[in-house]
C-alpha cells in the first residue's frame, strides 16, 4: 500500500501518529519504517521530524531497519523471566539459527526481546507480529514456528 493511501485514511492530527506508524510499518516490505516515509508523516501531521523520530525510537515495536515478515518478540520482564523466558529464547535462537535482532536468511523471522506484553498470567509469553502466544514450552515453540513456515499463523 502506498504511503499516500495510508495517510489519507487518517485525519492529519498528531494524536494519530502511533496508529499511522503502525499502519505504515505493517504495509512496508521488511516490516520497518523508512526515513522518507517518516518525513512524509511529519509533513502530513505538521509536526517536526524529530518528534516522529522520538516516538519511533521510544517504542521498541517500531524499527528503522528491515526485519523479517514475522517479528517474534519474546517478553523478558520478571514474571516471564522466572517462568523460563531465557530458555525459550535459547529455543528460538536454535530453531531459527539466528541471534536476537537478527533475521533468518529466508527473510521470514526476526527475533527481538521486549518488556511486558500485558499477559503475565500466560508466562512465558511472546508475540509474533500482533498475535500473542503464552504458556510457551519448547514443543509449543517448535510447532508455532513450523506453522508459520507453512504460512499458517494458528497453532
Ligand atoms: S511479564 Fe511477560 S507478559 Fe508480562
Amino acid at each position: 500500500m502506498k504511503i499516500d493511501t495510508i495517510l489519507s485514511k487518517y485525519e492529519p492530527k498528531s494524536e494519530n501518529l502511533i496508529q499511522i506508524l503502525h499502519d505504515i510499518q505493517d504495509h512496508t516490505e521488511g516490516n520497518y519504517l523508512k526515513e522518507e516515509d517518516l518525513e512524509k508523516v511529519a509533513d502530513y501531521l505538521k509536526i517536526p521530524k524529530s518528534r516522529v523520530n522520538g516516538v519511533v525510537e521510544f517504542y521498541s515495536m517500531f524499527s528503522k531497519k528491515p526485519r523479517g515478515k514475522y517479528v517474534i518478540r519474546l517478553c523478558k520482564s520478571p514474571p516471564c523471566f522466572v517462568k523460563g523466558a531465557f530458555n525459550m529464547l535459547d529455543e528460538l535462537k536454535s530453531q531459527l539459527e539466528i541471534d536476537v535482532n537478527e533475521t533468518t536468511k529466508d527473510g521470514l523471522f526476526t527475533i527481538e526481546t521486549t518488556s511486558c506484553l500485558g499477559v503475565c498470567d500466560e508466562a512465558p509469553v511472546m508475540s509474533i507480529n500482533n498475535k500473542i502466544y503464552g504458556k510457551l514450552d519448547s514443543a509449543k515453540i517448535k510447532k508455532i514456528i513450523e506453522n508459520y513456515r507453512k504460512g499458517k499463523s494458528e497453532i
